[in-house]
């Protein structure tokens, strides 16, 4: 529901602030047959199923998007690893999961930056921090990543300061050394952040990105990833460039995208949702990004209710569905599956992935990619 024609700060907008509050192994993985996590040239339909997509990397265990937190998830054997990207000053795209760096990098520890700091509204939500588009790459390159929850993930904050922001151009060579030594394809989730808001400064993420993925081969329609953006525009506009697949990302129901917001365009998430939405979806991408309570709806009580159908409606379009976020803190599952009064302990995991996979999704993406391949090879054993 927009407010005074300005979108509803969304769901993920709190999570993706302040607010939220082993490696090694390759774990046996659920599969399909064809080019189980990327070997060889298969497309995404050939990626195990339910597809483990590690969220800004393993960000339960590491500070999210760093190297550090991605090797980790594609140590434990996550089948996708996610980056989020925003731009710099001079135009480079780094891994971020917002623009407002303030939570996630040791900013304001760095007096020569301190006159940066400042107030601005971006996507309609007025923020005061520090942002990357004030920031010309070498300087970014002077901070340092830390843990976002610091209250909830006081384990990770052991790794602070040890990482850079990595770059998107690093992400791709790092994915390529690693993909000649595992003899396979490593897969990405590459997210648009705020598009529409970078265009309008003169910093237009689409066309580096694709510039990127055709320097890495990354852009033909089997090429190992997938793009995404909660601004349909953004998706549509990928389409113009690159062939790799598309997920247009859904946030709460009574939500407008920001680009609807811009274009005047009334269509809420709620209308996306419907099959004439999805329709229209799959004329540009081949896949949904649903936030989990689209696919099972919560109570008052924080308790899951009775499933959508939105799984079977989106699949009729032929669109994959690859819903978010699946983290193994209480504070963060249904209220059914918490154990326990602490929010920042573990609850049941196991059994909220049981309960989505059960839905017939294709994919999630897990902040705990060990938990969630896990829970789908008990449930490719099972069902
Ligand atoms: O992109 C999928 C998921 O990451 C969307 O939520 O806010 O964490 O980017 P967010
Ligand atoms: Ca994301």
């Amino acid at each position: 529901m927009t407010q005074g024609g300005q979108a509803k700060p969304g769901r993920r907008s709190v999570l993706g602030a302040a607010v939220l509050g082993a490696g090694g192994v390759t774990l046996g993985l659920p599969g399909t047959a064809g080019a189980a996590a990327g070997k060889g040239h298969g497309s995404y339909r050939d990626l195990p199923v339910p597809t483990v997509v590690a969220h800004r990397g393993a960000s339960g265990y590491r500070p999210e998007h760093t190297i550090g937190s991605y090797q980790l998830a594609l140590d434990m054997g996550a089948h996708v690893i996610e980056q989020d990207l925003v731009p710099t000053k001079d135009g480079h795209l780094v891994c971020r999961h917002e623009n407002d760096i303030t939570g996630t990098t040791d900013v304001a520890a760095h007096p020569e930056f301190a006159s940066r700091k400042t107030t601005k509204s971006v996507d309609g939500v007025s923020l005061t921090g520090w942002f990357t588009e004030d920031f010309t790459l070498a300087e970014l390159k002077t901070l340092r990543a830390k843990e976002r929850i610091p209250g909830t993930r006081q384990e990770n904050t052991l790794y602070d300061g040890r990482w850079t922001i990595p770059t998107f151009e690093e992400v791709l060579r790092w994915a390529e050394h690693e993909g000649r030594a595992r003899g396979r394809r490593i897969w990405l989730h590459v997210e648009t952040k705020h598009p529409t808001y970078f265009r309008g400064l003169g910093l237009g993420l689409e066309e580096p990105l694709a510039d990127l993925l055709r320097k890495y081969g990354r852009h033909k329609k089997n090429a190992p990833n997938f793009l995404q953006s909660f601004e349909p525009s953004s998706m549509r506009r990928m389409a113009e460039l690159v062939a790799a697949p598309r997920v247009v990302l859904l946030d709460a129901a009574d939500t407008r995208p920001w680009d609807f917001v811009q274009a005047g365009d009334r269509r809420t998430v709620a209308d996306l949702v419907k099959p004439e939405g999805l329709k229209w979806i799959a004329g540009f991408a081949q896949g949904i990004g649903p936030w989990l309570d689209l696919i099972i709806p919560k109570d008052a009580a924080g308790k899951l209710g009775r499933p959508t159908t939105l799984v079977r409606d989106a699949h009729a379009q032929g669109l994959v569905v690859h819903p978010y976020t699946m983290r193994n803190e209480n504070t963060f599952l249904p209220a059914d599956f918490r154990r326990g009064t602490d929010p920042a302990a573990y609850g049941d995991a196991f059994g909220a992935l049981k309960l989505y996979f059960e839905q017939g999704i294709d994919g999630i993406f897990s902040d705990n990619p060990d938990t969630a391949l896990l829970a789908a090879a008990d449930f490719a054993r099972h069902r």
